[in-house]
C-alpha cells in the first residue's frame, strides 16, 4: 500500500484515538514542545474511560491537568522531570518520581525497564516521500516511537521540520490526528546584574574553539552575552534557546572547530520562542539527534575542549551539587547535568561548570545562601564531589577538581555571599581545625 492510502486510513479524531488506550497502560509523552496538546486534551476529556492509566515524559510545558485531584482512579503520573505542573501532584501522593539520567531514557526504553505501552507525539505534516518529522523533540521520543504497541501523531503544520534524526515515516504511526496548535514557547529572561557577574566569569572559562553546552535560562543567556568576542565555538547541547541565534548569525559560533559533526549544531531538543522554530525548519545548520547518542557521556567527551554550563539549587562545602530538589520536594530533575558533566571531564581539554547565584531571596525576603555546610536533609546529590569541576556565583569561581577538603570549602566560601560567610567559615573552623 503507499503511503498516501495508509495514512488517509489511519487518518482519525483525537478523541477516536484515544479511546483505544487501554487501562492499566503506560503511556509516553513526547519530550517537552514535542509533546501534542490535541491527544492530552482529549485523553483528559475521556478521563472516565480510563482505569490506572500511567503517564510518563521528561519536561512538560502543558498542564498536568490528569493529575488534579479527582482524577486518581483514572490516571497517574510518573515524570522522569518535575516542574510546576506536577509538583503538587507528587507531594500530594497522585504521582511519583522517577530518577533517571536522561541519556539513559532511550535505553531504559528499549530495554523495557520504562513501561512505554502507547507513545503520543507531535509531528510535522507528511512531506512528498511520506515521512513526518518530530521537530522539536528526537531525545526519548523516537525510541517510545519504536517501542509502543499503539502510536498516535499529532500532526500540527506549525511543527518544524528539522534535520538529523527527526524523521519517522507515516507506516511507523498508526493513528493520525490532524490539528494544528501553537507550539509551547518560552521567552528569553531578564537578565539581572547578579546572572551578568556570573555570565562573565563563565564566559572567562570558554577559550576559543570550545564546543559548548548550555541549558535555558537567565544564567546561559547571560553566558552568551560575554561569548560575543570569542572565535570559532560549536554547540554540542542537549537543547539550544534563542540566545544562540544571535551568535550563530554573527558567526561566533560556526561550529568549524567541534570534532564531531563539525559545521552543524547538534542538541537532542528544541525550547524557545516561534523565532528559534523557525529558524530550525529545513535548516541543516542544526541537527535533532536522540538523546542517548547526544548526552551520551562517551558522545560528549569525543568533543575537544568541551564546556558545559549548568546550574544548582545548592552545593556543600565538599562540592557536592544538589540541582534538583528543596529537601525532599523534587523541584525538577537531573535532565542531562550528570551526562554533561561527566562527557566534559572525559574530553581533551573539557571543563565543567556550575553557575548559580550566591543566594536565592523568597518572597518573604529572606535570604537562603547556594553555598551550605550540608545540602538539605532529604535533597539528593546530583553531581558528585568527584564529578564537579568549576562552581561559579556572582562572587568568582571556585575550581574543585584536584583540590582537597580543606582547600574545597575555602573555595567555596570565597565565592559565597558576604553575609553566608560567617556561618560556613565557623563550620570551616570546625570541620579543619583552622581558623580562616
Ligand atoms: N533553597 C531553597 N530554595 C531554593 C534554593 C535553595 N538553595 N535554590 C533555589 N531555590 C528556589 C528559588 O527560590 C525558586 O523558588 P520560587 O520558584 O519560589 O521562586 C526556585 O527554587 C527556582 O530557583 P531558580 O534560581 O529560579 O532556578 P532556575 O530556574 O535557575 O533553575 C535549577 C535552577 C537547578 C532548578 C535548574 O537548573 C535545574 O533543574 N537543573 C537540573 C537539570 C539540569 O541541569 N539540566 C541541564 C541541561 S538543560
Amino acid at each position: 500500500m503507499g503511503w498516501k492510502k495508509y495514512y488517509e486510513e489511519h487518518k482519525t479524531t483525537a478523541a477516536e484515538a484515544v479511546s483505544r488506550i487501554e487501562n492499566g497502560s503506560h503511556v509516553v509523552l513526547a519530550h517537552c514542545v514535542g509533546e501534542p496538546p490535541a491527544l492530552t486534551r482529549a485523553m483528559v476529556e475521556n478521563a472516565d474511560r480510563y482505569e490506572n492509566v500511567t503517564i510518563h515524559h521528561m519536561v512538560r510545558l502543558g498542564p498536568v491537568d490528569y493529575a488534579t485531584p479527582g482524577l486518581e482512579k483514572n490516571f497517574r503520573i510518573e515524570p522522569w522531570f518535575s516542574g510546576g505542573n506536577s509538583r503538587a501532584a507528587i507531594t500530594e501522593g497522585r504521582g511519583d518520581f522517577a530518577p533517571v539520567f536522561f541519556h539513559e531514557t532511550p535505553i531504559l526504553i528499549r530495554a523495557g525497564r520504562l513501561r512505554c505501552d502507547v507513545c503520543l507525539v507531535g509531528v510535522s505534516p507528511p512531506d512528498a516521500n511520506g515521512f513526518v518529522s518530530t521537530g522539536v523533540s528526537v531525545d526519548y521520543t523516537h525510541q517510545a516511537v519504536h517501542t509502543a504497541k499503539f502510536v498516535v501523531a499529532q500532526v500540527n503544520p506549525r511543527m518544524p521540520r528539522t534535520m538529523g534524526d527527526s524523521f519517522l515515516h507515516v507506516t511507523e504511526i498508526d493513528a493520525f490526528v490532524e490539528a494544528e496548535d501553537d507550539l509551547f514557547e518560552v521567552a528569553p529572561p531578564k537578565i539581572t546584574d547578579v546572572e551578568c557577574a556570573i555570565g562573565e566569569h563563565c564566559a572567562s572559562l570558554v577559550e576559543d574553539g570550545s564546543t559548548l553546552q548550555l541549558g535555558i535560562g537567565a544564567i546561559p543567556d547571560a553566558v552568551m552575552l560575554f561569548l560575543k568576542d570569542k572565535r570559532d565555538l560549536g554547540i554540542h547541547s542537549e537543547m539550544i534557546a534563542d540566545g544562540t541565534l544571535e551568535l550563530y548569525n554573527s558567526g561566533v559560533i560556526n561550529n568549524s572547530k567541534k570534532s564531531e559533526n563539525k559545521g552543524r549544531m547538534t542538541v537532542t531538543f528544541l525550547m524557545g520562542t516561534r523565532a528559534l522554530y523557525d529558524f530550525v525548519h529545513d535548516n541543516p545548520a542544526v541537527e535533532v539527534r536522540p538523546v542517548d547518542y547526544v548526552n551520551h557521556p562517551v558522545t560528549i567527551s569525543r568533543q575537544y575542549k568541551m564546556v558545559c554550563i549548568n546550574s544548582a539549587m545548592q552545593v556543600d562545602l565538599m562540592g557536592q551539587v544538589n540541582a534538583e530538589a528543596i529537601g525532599f520536594n523534587q523541584f525538577s530533575g537531573v535532565g542531562g547535568q550528570v551526562d554533561f558533566v561527566r562527557g566534559a571531564s572525559m574530553a581533551d581539554g573539557g571543563k565543567s561548570v556550575i553557575a548559580m547565584p550566591s543566594v536565592t531571596v523568597k518572597k518573604d525576603g529572606t535570604m537562603i545562601s547556594k553555598v551550605t555546610p550540608f545540602l538539605d536533609a532529604g535533597a539528593p546529590v546530583t553531581t558528585s564531589r568527584c564529578d564537579v569541576d568549576y562552581v561559579v556565583t556572582e562572587y568568582g569561581i571556585a575550581e574543585m577538581k584536584g583540590k582537597s577538603l580543606r582547600q574545597r570549602a575555602k573555595n567555596l566560601i570565597q565565592i559565597a555571599h558576604p553575609e553566608s560567610r560567617d556561618v560556613l567559615k565557623e563550620e570551616f573552623e570546625k570541620r579543619f581545625k583552622e581558623k580562616l
